[in-house]
């Protein structure tokens, strides 16, 4: 049986592009499992998981609890807001008392850049990142890869533009690494106080002009303004940001080619995406939502082996 070159999810950057193939491989077939009558297999019957969530997510977390469901673990969930968390446990403290009930994996979100691997390096558990800061979002930037590579046929050669808060995104800085570890072609595109001084280095260009960067490419990934991350005024106003950076049917419509729209997830509607666009055929929003649990079937399908035998 092939297996990760990993041992733990903690960012795209530690992957293989083998890794990403491998996922990939094993989503289609449980993309497959999901869409029978019987939506479960009994893989990770043996297996329990904690899901340890200390910040927002509502795609993320039902989608990894949905994932471990239909694979047959027993699951743990864990919100930060109800947990001795607010009386001074310390993350580590937190964790190995989960852990000590006899926890094989964890998959985490969290506030701070780095978590996910800080507590791969304190705890004796496999660790899942479900997001931590401004860093990575590994298991979104699968689902968007996969939804491209479904869409298209591969990702390889494809042209993508991602537009928006890039300076505050996990979501793009986990694109970048596994679109260029793909092949395709990525730009973004956002107003330059949004954009990290050095993203170049990553292996993309900057389009500073949305129109030019929509009429380039292949698919669009519209980000969300990520307000609760900034400390200041990063654009005037909403209403300028949209005009410059918002997604409407008439920019889509003056392209005069069909481009496929991609959003993370949570939407700010009438900001950088109109309702028409979000809702149109050619966006896959609700697509990525769906690959979301065959993806995050086949990353703790694929961990989990290497911590036991699952039954086929
Ligand atoms: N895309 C995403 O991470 O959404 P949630 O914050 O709702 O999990």
């Amino acid at each position: 049986m092939k297996t990760l070159s990993v041992d733990h999810l903690l960012g795209i950057k530690y992957l293989k592009e083998d890794d990403l193939h491998l996922i990939f491989e094993t989503a289609d077939h449980f993309k497959e499992v999901i869409n029978r009558p019987i939506k479960k297999v009994p893989s990770l019957r043996d297996v329990t998981i904690a899901n340890l969530f200390f910040e927002n997510s509502t795609r993320t977390k039902l989608s990894f609890e949905l994932a471990e469901k239909r694979l047959s673990a027993d699951i743990l969930n864990f919100s930060a807001a109800q947990s001795s968390v607010k009386k001074g446990e310390t993350l580590i403290d937190t964790v190995n008392n989960i852990l000590a009930m006899k926890v094989d994996m964890v998959v985490m979100r969290h506030p701070n850049p780095g978590a996910a691997e800080f507590l791969s390096k304190n705890v004796d558990a496999c660790i899942v990142n479900a997001g931590d800061g401004t860093h990575e979002h590994p298991t979104q930037a699968l689902l968007d890869a996969y939804s491209i590579r479904e869409k298209f046929g591969e990702v390889a050669g494809k042209r993508i533009v991602i537009v928006g808060d890039i300076l505050h995104s996990r979501v793009a800085l986990s694109n970048i690494f596994a679109l260029n570890m793909l092949g395709a072609e990525v730009k973004i595109c956002g107003p330059k106080s949004l954009l990290p001084k050095h993203i170049e280095s990553l292996g993309v260009k900057v389009e500073p002009d949305l129109k030019k960067a929509l009429r380039w490419c292949d698919a669009a990934n519209m980000l969300r303004v990520q307000n609760e991350r900034m400390d200041k005024s990063y654009f005037p106003s909403i209403r300028e940001y949209t005009q410059l950076y918002g997604l409407t049917l008439p920019l889509l419509q003056s392209l005069r080619k069909e481009i496929t729209i991609l959003h993370p997830g949570p939407m700010n509607r009438g900001v950088e995406i109109s309702s028409e666009v979000a809702d149109s055929d050619q966006a896959i929003i609700l697509d990525q939502v769906e690959n979301g649990v065959a993806i995050r079937m086949a990353v703790i399908y694929l961990l989990a082996s290497k911590l036991i035998k699952p039954q086929a």
